[in-house]
């Protein structure tokens, strides 16, 4: 059989032998009653490590997303956020339905948006917010530099307005710049976090903020049907996430930079696990005729994503094989 290498996603992983352990022996209750103590420890851990009040397990981080937008803004305000952030352009128009914002999007610079674009923005006021993405899924998993993103989100609060940091993949951007989460945390209001992608878990997510905004969002975790029952089974998965697979995120990024050195790509642009491949008339099949499967990053460009299924050998064997793909016409 043909060895495939799947570089579509980080959200690809299989949960560890490790990681399956702690959940066949996880403790647990009802969460909806708020009785589950593994996701109790979970929402303390995950508060204490971003040096927020409180946290919430949420099943996804699209609902993380979407809770903290409703519990901090009016319906008819603006949501304002870099133009491919993944609330404007994933979610299916969410901010719009759930929370009845008018959504804009600003052309930046990777993933980037500037203090003075939001300084710029005529409507952003009290019951807006801005959403600043780190690392920025669609930019190429950049990270973004902490002076301007305290600078953005002085400008967000000078407006009256609030910010939440989509940190699907935070935990990559704090490995690769050396610093922790709470460091970008302590500017946002609230911080979504995600536990389904590099960090190898099968799904769950936690937003972080203020106590009384979390039990707002606790609020809108119940409408969308978010709240479950015995939930600790994957709260042990995101507990031990958190102990033994965060750091191994420096394993992919290095995977990352060869992969891009190798084929010829952006080095300096390749900061986290993502390496971005510009787009051409059939491409993405030539790839996947030889094994290689990769996703999109955004109109024009493809992304190879490297994971914990991925290692040196397939690394290697992608390096030899999408230039082959990519050189052939079409
Ligand atoms: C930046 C970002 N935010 C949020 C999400 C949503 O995550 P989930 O699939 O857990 O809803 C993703 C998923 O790819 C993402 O890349």
């Amino acid at each position: 059989m043909r060895l495939v290498i799947d570089l579509r996603s980080d959200t690809l992983t299989k949960p560890t032998p490790g990681m399956l352990a702690a959940m066949a022996e996880a403790e647990v209750g009802d969460e909806q009653y708020r009785e589950d103590p593994t996701v109790n420890e979970l929402q303390r851990r995950c508060a204490e490590l971003l040096g927020k009040e409180a946290a919430l397990f949420l099943p996804t981080a699209t609902m993380a997303n979407q809770v903290a937008l409703r519990a901090q803004t009016r319906p008819g305000s603006v949501l304002l956020a870099e133009e491919r952030t993944h609330v404007l352009v994933y979610e299916m128009g969410g901010p719009a339905i759930h929370s009845g914002l008018v959504m804009r999007g600003a052309a930046c610079e990777a993933g980037v948006l500037p203090a003075e674009r939001i300084e710029a923005e005529p409507e952003l006021g009290p019951g807006g917010i801005v959403v600043l993405e780190n690392t920025h899924r669609s930019a190429g998993g950049r990270i973004w530099p902490l002076d301007g993103f305290a600078a953005a989100a002085a400008a967000a609060r000078e407006r009256d307005a609030r910010v939440h940091l989509d940190g699907a993949r935070l935990f990559n951007a704090s490995v690769a710049a050396g610093l922790p989460p709470a460091v970008w945390a302590e500017h946002a209001d609230t911080v979504t976090l995600c536990f389904s992608k590099g960090l190898g878990c099968p799904f769950g997510a936690i937003l972080a903020g203020p106590a009384e905004t979390i039990e707002r969002a606790w609020e809108g975790k119940f409408l969308l049907g978010g709240a479950l029952r015995q939930a600790g089974i994957a709260a042990a998965a995101m507990l031990y996430a958190l102990d033994h697979q965060v750091e191994r995120l420096a394993d992919d990024h290095a995977r990352a930079r060869r992969l891009a050195e190798g084929i010829g790509g952006d080095v300096a642009a390749t900061e986290t696990n993502f390496v971005a491949i510009p787009d051409a008339p059939g491409a993405r099949e030539r790839l996947r005729d030889r094994g290689v499967l990769v996703g999109v990053l955004r109109p024009g460009w493809l992304r190879a994503v490297t994971h914990l299924g991925v290692g040196d050998e397939e690394i290697e064997r992608a390096v030899e094989l999408i230039p082959e793909a990519l050189a052939v016409p079409a």
